[in-house]
């Protein structure tokens, strides 16, 4: 179900980092929409590595709350999305993904077959360089950005963060002894009665170039 949003851009310029959230739920649709959007996000051969886990059970958010270096976000918002991925997933998925594709006329017989090649071999070869995990959390910080932007739309808060302690975010979502997934990055959401001020930008010409870097 699509629900009304604000346009991209003026969620673009409305998001802002929030770490006061208040007491009052996530609409179940609302969250629901969220994570359809966020999901819809674009990855590297469609492969969609994320595992997003909802943390939004009390005792959960607690030990994510100590997980986080008790950032008060974590205990304040309703929800918190964590935005693991499965370097692995690649083995089992890679058939599904290709034959979706394939069978919704996105991609012909001709790339269904060299999707077929080329994952393996690419996959392999990040593997060897070390890149793997790397490239999978790629995917998923756009799924997350999708989130952010989502719900932001929707009328809610959000904050990005990367204050955590890995091993202990993994025991939360129940993943402490599996090597093939890491963690991205966490978004709280919620509601707030206030947010800080925009915090500014470095002028554009430290930041953006045409041509070459200066
Ligand atoms: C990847 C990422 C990680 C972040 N981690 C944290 C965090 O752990 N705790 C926190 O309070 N804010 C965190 N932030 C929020 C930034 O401090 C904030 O985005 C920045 O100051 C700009 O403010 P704005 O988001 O309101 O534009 C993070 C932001 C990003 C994009």
């Amino acid at each position: 179900m699509s629900r009304p949003s604000l346009p991209v851009n003026e969620a673009i310029e409305m998001r802002r980092s929030t770490k006061d959230f208040n007491d009052t739920p996530i609409d179940p649709e609302v969250l629901d929409e969220i994570l359809r959007l966020t999901v819809a996000a674009p990855s590297s051969w469609n492969l969609q590595p994320w595992r997003i886990v909802v943390i939004d059970q009390a005792e959960d958010r607690e030990k994510l709350h100590a997980a986080c270096f008790n950032q008060r976000q974590v205990l304040e918002a309703p929800v918190t999305l964590v935005f693991a991925v499965d370097h692995q997933s690649w083995k089992a998925d890679m058939e599904q993904v290709i034959e979706q594709a394939r069978e919704r006329e996105a991609w012909p017989d001709s790339y269904c077959e060299i999707a077929r090649q080329a994952i393996p071999g690419g996959q392999t070869a990040l593997e060897k360089a070390g890149l793997l995990r790397e490239y999978a959390i790629k995917d998923a910080m756009i799924a997350a950005t999708h989130s952010v932007l989502a719900a932001t739309g929707m009328g809610l808060k959000t904050t990005f963060m990367n204050g955590w302690m890995e091993p202990a975010v993994k025991e939360v979502i129940g993943a402490g002894d599996r090597e093939e997934i890491s963690i991205a990055v966490l978004v709280t959401l919620g509601h707030a009665d206030e947010v800080l001020p925009n915090p500014g930008r470095l002028p554009a010409d430290k930041t953006v170039y045409r041509h070459r870097l200066a």
